[in-house]
């Protein structure tokens, strides 16, 4: 591979090519691909099919949110594809490792140090404050914070005055932003974050966004945000929506109408054949971005 020939190099070969030519833009590598990827939940007649063979790739630096109906696989992605849960068939490829074949302590190395994690429900750790709970990557690490980082997210999520408070002690959307900050503290690769501003006002969501969104250019992170706004969608680079287990769009350049377009259509098509179940107004507001 690599060798000039008179033929058409492959993508392989062209990718290294570039890796060669440092003043040649290097085409966007694949920061962590699902191959096949396969979760069930439970067997037999009550088996729950929650990924039903998923292909989708990942590119480095770049901000992808998923969207889709409540139950149609989100979460299960996002836990499979870190590592947090094992998939039933498939493959997690991730910097040269399989994350579906790796140890638990090598995942959790990995995860500690390459991979953050919001958890859509926050995931904080009680008996602790804030400020530990956003250190607490870099304390199981034996690492130390870096101090400026440690100030601008704190800053930026606004909740420098809430450091020294445990979670039971904070608001929802506190609470949230914590937890964002945690899983930055390392600077990771790769962020998934699983309705990040789902618990935050539209002014403190508009801002966490613009933070992720400036991560991913400053930083060259990778951040896979799973969402049910489609405002907060149209921050990102991309945008899939998932239906029942499956991908079923996958658009660059998202904006909230186009969002709210297939969101509409997703639910229409879902709802046809069980009798048209009308969305409540203010969900239907929230999907036309008027809420
Ligand atoms: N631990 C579990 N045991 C059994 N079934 C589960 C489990 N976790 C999820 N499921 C089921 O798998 C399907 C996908 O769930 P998942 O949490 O991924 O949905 P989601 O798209 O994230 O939804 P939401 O938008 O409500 O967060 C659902 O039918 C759910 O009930
Ligand atoms: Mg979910």
């Amino acid at each position: 591979m690599g060798t000039p020939t008179t033929q058409m190099p492959t993508a392989a070969e062209s990718r290294q090519n570039h890796a060669a030519q440092p003043f040649t833009a290097a085409p966007p590598r694949t920061a962590i691909e699902a191959i096949d990827l396969v979760k069930d939940y439970g067997e037999g007649s009550s088996v729950v099919h929650a990924l039903r063979g998923v292909n989708v790739a990942f590119e480095q630096g770049r901000f992808t949110a998923i969207m889709g109906p409540s139950g149609s696989g989100k979460s299960t992605l996002m836990h499979t594809m870190s590592g947090l849960d094992g998939a039933t068939s498939g493959r997690v490829m991730f910097e040269g490792h399989d994350l579906t074949k790796l140890g638990d302590k090598q995942l959790t190395l990995l995860r500690r140090t390459r991979i953050g994690f919001v958890f859509q429900s926050f995931n904080l750790l009680p008996m602790f404050t804030a400020e530990q709970n956003i250190l607490m990557p870099l304390t199981l690490a034996g690492a130390k914070p870096d101090r400026q980082w440690f100030d601008l997210l704190v800053r930026t999520l606004g909740i420098q005055d809430r450091l020294g408070h445990r979670p039971n002690e904070l608001s929802g959307g506190q609470q949230q932003r914590v937890a964002i900050a945690r899983a930055l503290i390392t600077k990771p690769a790769l962020v998934f974050a699983d309705e990040p501003t789902g618990a935050l006002d539209s002014v403190s969501s508009a801002e966490v966004l613009s933070f992720l969104k400036s991560s991913v250019k400053e930083l060259g992170q990778t951040i896979i945000m799973v969402t049910h706004d489609p405002v907060a969608a149209s921050y990102a680079d991309r945008a899939i929506v998932f239906a029942d287990g499956n991908i079923v769009a996958d658009v660059d350049d998202p904006t909230a109408a186009r969002m709210s377009e297939l969101l509409m259509r997703e639910r229409e098509q879902a709802t046809r054949g069980m009798g048209a179940v009308p969305l409540p107004e203010h969900k239907a507001q929230r999907l036309r971005g008027q809420a």
